[in-house]
């Protein structure tokens, strides 16, 4: 058990579909917390860096070019165990086949414009928290007054 910081991407589709508010809902909603948040059309060249261990894959310029069409909204969430619970909250790749209660399972219907990205490591979430918060200062430490209602602080967060 260890509290995490993990990067969200809101893909194209999610912006441009108008559920934004209803994916972001399912985060606040489980308990994580929002530790940064931005809305922007980000360059090729950012989702280049972002996607480098998918480098030379066929579906990989295809991707950085879907990626940079459109508006993406970039979240930090935080966590114990936010990389894991992020990723199951998400549900499998191809949306069609995410299970039902997942956001993909909920809300899409294809493998390519799947809604969300999770990091799928610490060592993922550290490299990519970098390159969509590089300054650091966007990145917020605050208590939600609702901590202590969410976790047992004495077990589960100290
Ligand atoms: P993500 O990185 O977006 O959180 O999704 P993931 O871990 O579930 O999937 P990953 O294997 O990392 O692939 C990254 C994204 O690339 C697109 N993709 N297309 N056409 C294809 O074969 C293919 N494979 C992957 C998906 O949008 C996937 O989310
Ligand atoms: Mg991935």
């Amino acid at each position: 058990m260890a509290v995490q910081r993990t990067l969200v991407l809101l893909k194209p589709d999610a912006v441009q579909r108008g559920l934004v508010g209803t994916i972001l809902a399912r985060f606040e909603a489980k308990g994580l917390k929002l530790v940064a948040l931005k809305l922007r059309k980000f360059a090729p060249a950012t989702f280049e860096t972002h996607y480098e261990p998918h480098k030379g894959k066929p579906f990989y310029p295809g991707l950085v070019k879907y990626m940079s069409s459109a508006p993406v909204v970039a979240l930090a969430l935080e966590g114990v165990d936010a990389i894991e619970v992020v990723r199951g909250l998400m549900g499998a790749t191809n949306a069609r086949k995410a299970a039902p209660g997942t956001i993909r399972g909920d809300l899409g219907m294809s493998f390519s414009n799947n809604l969300v990205h999770g990091s799928d490591s610490p060592e993922s979430a550290a490299r990519e928290l970098a390159i969509f918060f590089a300054d650091s200062a966007e990145v917020l430490d605050w208590s939600p007054v609702a901590t202590p209602w969410i976790y047992n602080v004495a077990e589960e967060l100290s």
